[in-house]
């Protein structure tokens, strides 16, 4: 049986010089290695109580969807700057490759509830970490963050020790 580590296609050098970029698309497109990926993030946060699951967009869309529905859960969209037609807090963050602003409509997490964040990936950790300050500026509480693969060199974990984070997969 193939390892989901099997399944991530690595590409040298994208989207610039430098960057070892970890694809998951080559996971998606194999039945077997979507599944296995959404079966073994499920496991990890099994033990988990939380009300809500928050996905980044985009490519956390597609691993955030399944766990909220698979576990009779709310699904909230965290979302690029622009996209959200209601009122939204915002956070400015800085990725592996630029910068960007997520936004959160105020009404998507109530005073209280807990938050499962989800991703494909934490590379520095500054996508998650803008997370976590949008749903505790609402009130929310963070119970844990789970990510398809974790980046370790980039040392995200440790802007985020506070937390419980899950991986799937890890890179060195
Ligand atoms: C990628 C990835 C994570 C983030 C990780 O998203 O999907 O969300 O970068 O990097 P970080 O830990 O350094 O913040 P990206 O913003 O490239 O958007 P996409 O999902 O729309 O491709
Ligand atoms: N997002 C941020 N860094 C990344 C990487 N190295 N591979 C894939 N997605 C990423």
């Amino acid at each position: 049986m193939k390892d989901l580590k099997d399944y991530v296609r690595t590409i040298p050098d994208f989207p610039e010089k430098g960057i070892m970029f970890r694809d998951i698309t080559s996971v998606l497109q194999d039945p077997d290695g979507f599944h296995l990926a959404i079966e073994t993030m499920q496991n990890m946060v099994a033990d988990l109580d939380f009300d809500v699951v928050l996905g980044a967009e985009s490519r956390g869309f597609i691993f955030s969807a399944p766990i909220a529905y698979n576990r009779g859960k709310a699904l909230v969209p965290v979302r690029k700057k622009g996209k959200l037609p209601c009122e939204t807090i915002e956070v400015e963050y800085d990725l592996e490759y630029g910068k960007a602003v997520l936004e959160l409509h105020k009404d998507a997490i109530k005073p209280g509830q807990k938050v499962l964040l989800v991703d494909d990936l934490m590379a520095t950790g500054g996508t998650i970490e803008a997370m976590i300050k949008l749903v505790e500026k609402l009130g929310g509480e963070v119970a844990g963050v789970a990510v398809l693969m974790e980046l370790k060199g980039l040392n995200g974990r440790e802007r985020i020790k506070n937390y419980r984070l899950d991986a799937a997969i890890s890179y060195e």
